[in-house]
């Protein structure tokens, strides 16, 4: 099968989702975990932008190895200049130079004719091609551009030594069939296109960026451009985890692959989410927390029997955590309401699941979602003692951004004390619980939120941990957010039984 180049551009594009700004550390963590992940090129920044940008594209350049790094430039000497400098130690260095090519962009924007843009472009890539040799050339707003047109500009910049050409559609405007029909007229009309590689770089306007990426594809294109989450300009991009997984569930339609490794598909959605601070909408393809949930009492009955009655993706392969996948609400069936008793560990007489059954279903008339906790009231069994009790804490914050937490916790009639240092104080204070019970607890998830919308709401934390095989969620209430991490920290170690 060809290969379909994955270039990630969480970094850059991605960076440009308005409200997250990525400093220096973050860059380096997120360019580690997308080189586990596979991606072939790593858009690393645009140098010229800020000195901290330019810094960040340096260091990323030096922390991985196998991988491409990329750097952004306008089609000035200055930006090239600086794309280089900051790739000096890059050993797969690229420099990615752009020009807008549509009849908007150029009158309105650059101010420029036809004939002016095509030259800047020529001139510039060869000046970019005298100092990487990996140059790839992106005509800005493709999509709105005149296709015989890009057919020109294509052939000099190729010509001048450009080798990846990038066809976006930066406002996210074309539609599937006119996107396919894009990529394939330039493929086919511009000379040496196959001396090149064809790229695909989409927005997600109109919720169709992921979509018209594979168009391309289909159309000849052998690179993507994506990001973690789809995070991105405005709407965003095409996403990087519906692009690796459409093409590894549908190979047999797109007769294409990649180097991503999937199994790290959702622990990267989660950094990144964590280091951006973008949710992942619970419905979100791929990564959302649904995404693997099944309410519906006929879907639960038949996942339960084989789940590729209504699983086209097994979840393991994105490298999601065990769970029993089903969720209990009012369309759930006896079977799934075993299924559940049993995943939490609880034995009973068919007679004792009969009389819960109507119990579960009474509920449900008044609850939509049944939670662990609500079953554990309703079977009148306790899952867990309470071993562990939160007792006070302190903290501080440290100039280096670490935070160090002294945490007090009771234990029978012990009073145990600890000290930890972490990334916050939330993650200093679970250090410290999980050097008091001397496990490896996992933190799986992690939230809070207001239950009001008043200065002085309450705060919930809700986390979900994995111990061993076992994994479970649980939440803390409390004014004080730290303070309410702890108490459910707390509950999840009495939960495990530890
Ligand atoms: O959307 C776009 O056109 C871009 C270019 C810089 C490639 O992000
Ligand atoms: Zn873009």
């Amino acid at each position: 099968m060809e290969k379909v180049k994955i270039f990630d551009t969480t970094l850059r594009d991605g960076e440009q989702t308005p409200r997250v700004s990525l400093n220096v550390s973050d860059k380096i963590q997120i360019a580690k975990q997308l080189e586990r992940l596979g991606v072939d090129i790593i858009e690393a920044g645009f140098p010229i932008s800020s000195d901290g940008d330019f810094e960040a594209v340096k260091a990323v350049s030096e922390a991985v190895e196998n991988v491409t790094v990329c750097a952004l430039a306008r089609c000035n000497k200055k930006d090239i200049d600086r794309a280089a400098e900051a790739l000096q130690n890059a050993k797969h260095p690229r420099i990615h130079v752009f020009i807008a090519t549509s009849d908007i962009h150029l009158e309105y924007k650059l101010k420029m004719s036809k004939e002016q843009c095509v030259n800047k472009a020529v001139e510039m890539v060869k000046y970019a091609k005298s100092l990487v040799d990996d140059i790839q050339f992106s005509a800005e707003d493709a999509s709105r551009s005149n296709p015989d047109f890009l057919v020109e500009i294509f052939e000099k910049v190729i010509e001048a030594g450009a080798t990846t050409i990038n066809v976006p559609d930066t406002v996210g405007y074309a539609q599937n069939e006119e996107y396919y029909n894009l990529i394939d007229y330039v493929i086919k009309n511009t000379k040496n296109s196959d001396k090149v590689t064809f790229s695909v770089h989409c927005h997600d306007d109109l919720g169709i960026a992921t979509a018209n990426a594979l168009a391309g594809v289909k159309a000849g294109a052998r690179q993507i451009e994506c990001t973690i989450n789809g995070i991105g300009e405005r709407a965003g991009n095409s996403s990087l985890e519906e692009v690796a997984m459409i093409l590894d569930t549908r190979a047999n339609y797109y007769n294409v692959s990649t180097n991503i490794d999937t199994t790290q598909i959702y622990k990267t959605s989660k950094l990144i989410s964590a280091i951006t601070g973008v949710s992942i909408a619970k419905n979100k393809s791929v990564v959302g927390e649904n995404c693997f949930l099944h309410e519906s009492g006929i879907h639960q009955d038949g996942i339960l029997k084989n789940r590729e009655t209504y699983e086209i993706m097994n979840p393991d392969k994105i490298g999601i955590p065990k769970s029993d996948g089903l969720i209990l609400g009012k369309h759930s069936g006896r079977h799934a309401f075993v299924a559940f008793l049993k995943h939490h560990g609880f034995e009973m007489s068919e007679e004792e699941i009969n009389e819960n059954f109507i119990k579960f279903k009474e509920l449900t008339d008044s609850k939509k979602y049944v939670t662990i906790d609500d079953i554990t009231s309703l079977v009148g069994r306790l899952p867990y003692n309470e071993n562990y009790k939160f007792h006070s804490y302190t903290s501080s914050n440290n100039n280096d951004g670490t935070a160090t937490v002294y945490l007090n916790i009771s234990h029978g009639d012990n009073l145990i004390t600890k000290r930890a240092v972490g990334n916050g104080q939330v993650d200093a204070a679970f250090k410290a619980l999980n050097s008091i019970v001397k496990r490896d607890i996992e933190v799986l998830n992690f939230e809070i939120n207001a239950v009001s919308s008043l200065s002085d709401a309450l705060g919930e934390a809700k986390v979900k941990l994995k111990l061993d095989d076992q994994e479970i969620s649980t939440s803390g209430l409390d004014l004080d957010i730290i303070k309410a991490s702890i108490l459910a920290y707390v509950q999840g170690i009495n939960k495990f039984g530890i």
